[in-house]
């Protein structure tokens, strides 16, 4: 089992089901009043780079309601921001807390923040991915649906954070996924020829419509993400048509379940339609967030030092 949380594809499929097994366990308590401090007098740091509305909330209940507490760490109300190294903090932290959760730009920064710290560090966003969202997305799917197996994936509009974590997940657990880019805004090259090494059942097409025929699941997110904002206006031209609408709900297979990571722009990447018509579940998929995180959050602290 991995002590940190960075990336989908450094964990096994075993030990990504026993995370569902445990969400499933902790979500049903929690509906049904019963409290669970499997985390009781333990401390999350949470660092963040970049905004967030449902990370910052649901790993900060989250901790709460495991009986731990969480210290929100904005980078520039921290020495973090004035540039005191990465190795540094992860030493210092690693002697008051014991998890660290970061959103930030560079997966490198994060990886270098796991290496020096001697307690758990989880990915809640990066450039590169953000694996917790595609946990509490697959949740989803395994609710509704009853399993996240024999269900066919697809994913209309930037290969960024969320489509890269989306091939490790499709790569790991051993689903088909179907990825519709832009032409110049497919996924990370490295991640993909890993995906292909490893024998994954993944197609790319510039072709949405391709994508979404038949589809169990249908997956976008915005067309610039944090960080790209002077971008937005050239890529609202290049993305045109990458959108989750009717046409690709007509062509998907009935019954299918729309999902969004939120923030979601209504008319760029997704229709008014889409999002709050009777295939959409993406509040439950973001109430899970809550859930899923738990399930890491204890699984990697649990045994931790208090
Ligand atoms: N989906 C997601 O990570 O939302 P926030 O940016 O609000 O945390
Ligand atoms: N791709 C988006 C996801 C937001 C949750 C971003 O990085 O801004």
């Amino acid at each position: 089992m991995n002590s940190d949380f960075l990336r989908l594809r450094d964990w096994s499929a075993a030990d990504l089901d026993a995370i569902f097994t445990l969400t499933r366990e902790l979500k049903s308590q929690h509906k049904r009043g019963i409290s669970h401090p499997l985390l009781a007098r333990k401390s999350l740091a949470m660092i963040f780079e970049k905004s967030s509305t449902r990370t910052r909330i649901s790993f900060e209940t989250g901790m709460f309601q495991l009986g731990g507490h969480a210290l929100f760490l904005s980078s520039s109300n921290t020495q973090i921001g004035r540039g005191e190294p990465i190795k540094d903090t992860a030493r210092v932290l690693s002697r008051y807390v014991e998890g660290i959760m970061i959103r930030t730009y560079s997966q490198a920064d994060v990886e270098e923040l796991a290496h020096y710290a001697d307690i758990p560090v989880i990915n809640a966003l990066t450039d590169m991915y953000h694996p917790c969202q595609v946990m509490a997305d697959i949740f989803t799917v395994l609710e509704h649906k009853g399993s996240y197996r024999d269900q066919t994936y697809c994913w209309i509009g930037d290969g960024n954070n969320m489509a890269h974590s989306w091939i490790n997940a499709a790569t790991v657990l051993g689903f088909e996924l179907r990825v519709a880019t832009p032409k110049g805004y497919e996924p990370d090259a490295d991640v993909m020829e890993w995906a292909r090494q490893q024998g994954a059942s993944i197609i790319y097409t510039s072709d949405p419509l391709e994508a979404a025929q038949g589809a169990d699941i249908l997956n976008t997110d915005v067309w610039a993400s944090m960080g790209q904002e002077e971008e937005q206006e050239k890529r609202r031209r290049d993305f045109a048509g990458f959108q989750l609408n009717a046409g690709a709900l007509a062509v998907a297979n009935t019954g299918c379940l729309v999902l969004h990571c939120l923030p979601a722009h209504r008319g760029e990447e997704i229709t008014e339609d889409v999002i709050e018509g009777p295939n959409s579940v993406v509040f439950d998929e973001a109430e899970n967030r809550l859930h899923v995180q738990k399930a890491i959050m204890a699984t990697l602290m649990q045994n931790t030092k208090e």
